[in-house]
């Protein structure tokens, strides 16, 4: 399966899925045995104009652990050439000549397209601002969902917070369109609702949804809680009480027992770190696998840039 750059979560089929999530699967082994060498020809570049922790890091661990090198700048807004008001597309074509992937982290939404654009190697978005996309988070939620569940087919998943700026819920929104039966559950204060182009997407597709402003009885019925931060500060209401989207101790009794919560971090009050010890618990599950995925798609990628020089 042919991979160049990664824009958006619609962009991969669900045969290029199986085959990420098979390729990811080889990649636990490797790390178990502490890496290869199969790709220490290759170089990478990570461009990261908004902060990170597991992105970043995880991109740049897979990298290492591949056998190839990394070029970082530790915040792309203060140390590079962003500062005397340089053009991304012009960054792009620069640091492009210098690596073979480049891994771009922008404040824009649609950023990581502009720079694909431009660039004379693969782009890889890794969150192109607020209401953009973060595919690879996506697809390592796909890939902790297919892990600890079996299958998508078939699947009720609910995702809470602020879903309209949600670029994880986002893209996940789109991966999970693509399978058999799935049910979407939609969780958010009315004025961060998730927004009309993914709902057009999954009408589109022929996906069932709801969209709830009070939890009521959902979190029973589902399979899967993919829970994410609201910022109070961007509601104007007064009266809405947060705590009704939170995730505590309490909430572990109405959810089903072989329901997983999920959540890309960083975390905030939303889930009580008094739920981390409960087995249902997948989010630091979720982050490891981020290492794993990341291998995989960086090894698809490569891969495809031999097989195009073949
Ligand atoms: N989930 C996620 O994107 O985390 P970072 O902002 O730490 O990369």
């Amino acid at each position: 399966m042919k991979l160049h750059h990664v824009i958006e979560s619609q962009q991969f089929s669900v045969p290029a899925l199986m085959e990420l999530f098979s390729r990811t699967m080889q990649m636990e082994k490797i790390v178990r045995r502490g890496g290869t060498k199969d790709y220490e020809n290759k170089l990478m570049a990570t461009l990261f104009y908004e902060p990170s922790t597991r992105t970043r890091f995880s991109f740049e661990a897979a990298m290492v652990r591949l056998g190839g090198k990394v070029l970082s700048t530790e915040s792309a807004m203060e140390f590079s050439s962003a500062v005397s008001g340089e053009f991304l597309e012009d960054t792009i074509r620069i640091v492009g000549n210098y690596c073979d992937v480049v891994v771009l982290r922008h404040t824009e939404e649609g950023g990581a397209a502009r720079a694909a654009a431009v660039s004379p190697v693969p782009v890889i978005n890794a969150g192109d601002s607020a209401g953009g996309q973060h595919p690879t988070q996506a697809l390592l939620d796909l890939y902790t969902i297919y892990h600890e569940c079996k299958t998508m087919d078939g699947l009720s998943v609910l995702l809470i917070g602020a879903l309209d700026t949600g670029r994880t819920a986002r893209s996940l929104a789109y991966l999970l369109s693509k399978f058999e039966r799935v049910k979407l559950y939609f969780l958010a204060p009315r004025e961060m609702q998730i927004k009309p182009d993914i709902l057009k997407h999954l009408d589109e597709h022929n996906v069932t949804y709801e969209l709830l402003s009070r939890p009521g009885n959902v979190l029973s019925q589902v399979d899967v809680i993919y829970q994410t931060r609201i910022n109070r500060e961007r509601l104007e209401r007064t009266d809405v009480d947060l705590r009704q989207y939170n995730i505590d101790e309490t909430v572990l009794h109405s959810i089903k027992r072989d329901a997983i919560i999920l959540h890309p971090l960083p975390r905030s009050v939303e889930i009580d770190p008094a739920v981390d010890r409960d087995p249902r618990a997948a989010y630091f599950r979720q982050a490891q696998n981020g290492l794993y995925v990341r291998m995989a798609l960086l090894s698809m990628i490569f891969d495809s840039e031999e097989l195009s020089l073949t």
